[in-house]
């Protein structure tokens, strides 16, 4: 498979693409940081990436910058089947509350950039005639809830984007898997409590390339949170008032 990564520099990203490498899948990494992009290169090239791992420039705060991003990719490549994101960004509720700034630069890179690298990315897989689009969600899009409230509803719109993605372009040969995580311990949550079902990132890595090779829709990951968010989506409003989830 050749494949394109926007944040595999570190946490669930570095082990899909670890795992992508593994197999012998043919890489461009893509990330914001010059150093971090060719640290990573080698690495994944001694665990066995088919052909040069390339890298490209890539951050999610220049959405002027996605087309030519995706066309550097695809023409490095050789080619295009997949192109997964997994960069992103977390603050707590509190954070996000006492820092209008900062909700607002989430706001844009967990929805709008991504929703608009997405697009840069389906334009270039569609015109290789479709592969697969994979994204990084989360499951705190499913419901609005109170520890993360402004963090879910961009995850959410991220959600429902890549859905309608799917319904319109699998026909078109383009297959978008949504990657729903739970709590998984990565950088991005170090410093929280884990709860119950924490996962660990290779885990995770393992699950969703199966999805990606299966083409599925949906992937929660770790997979009892499957389980934990259909409850959770069950429960009446005036419950989800009264709990802290
Ligand atoms: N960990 C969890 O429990 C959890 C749960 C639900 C959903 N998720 C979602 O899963 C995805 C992966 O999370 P993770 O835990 O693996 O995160 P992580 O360890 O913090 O890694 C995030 C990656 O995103 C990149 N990134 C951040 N801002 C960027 C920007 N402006 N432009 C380009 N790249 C940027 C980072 O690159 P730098 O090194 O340059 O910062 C890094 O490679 C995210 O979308 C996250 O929201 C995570």
């Amino acid at each position: 498979m050749r494949a394109a990564i926007l944040g595999a520099t570190k946490g669930m990203g570095r082990s899909l693409a670890r795992a992508m490498a593994e197999r012998g899948d043919t890489i461009c990494l893509l990330g914001r940081n010059r150093g971090d992009l060719e640290r990573s290169a080698i690495d994944l090239s001694v665990r066995g990436a088919t052909g040069e791992v390339a890298s490209v420039l890539c951050d999610l705060e220049d959405p002027e910058t996605f087309g030519d991003v995706m066309e550097t990719a695809r023409e490095s490549l050789g080619g295009l089947d997949a192109v997964i994101v997994t960069a992103g960004v977390f603050a707590t509720q509190d954070e996000l509350e006492a820092d209008p700034e900062l909700a607002e630069r989430l706001l844009r890179i967990d929805f709008s950039n991504t929703v608009l690298f997405c697009e840069a990315a389906k334009k270039a897989l569609l015109s290789e005639g479709g592969g697969t689009l994979c994204a990084f969600s989360s499951v705190a899009g499913e419901r609005g809830r109170k520890p993360v409230i402004l963090y879910g509803a961009a995850k959410a719109g991220l959600t429902h984007y890549l859905e309608g993605l799917d319904h319109k372009h699998r026909t078109n040969g383009l297959r978008v898997v949504t990657v729903k995580p739970g709590f998984v311990k990565t950088s991005m949550t170090a410093g929280l409590q884990p709860p119950p079902f924490a996962g660990e990132p290779n885990a995770v890595a393992r699950r969703v390339l199966r999805a990606i090779d299966r083409g599925r829709p949906v992937v929660y990951a770790p997979a009892p949170w499957r389980l934990v968010m259909a409850v959770i989506r069950a429960l009446p409003r005036a419950i989800m008032r009264r709990i802290n989830f």
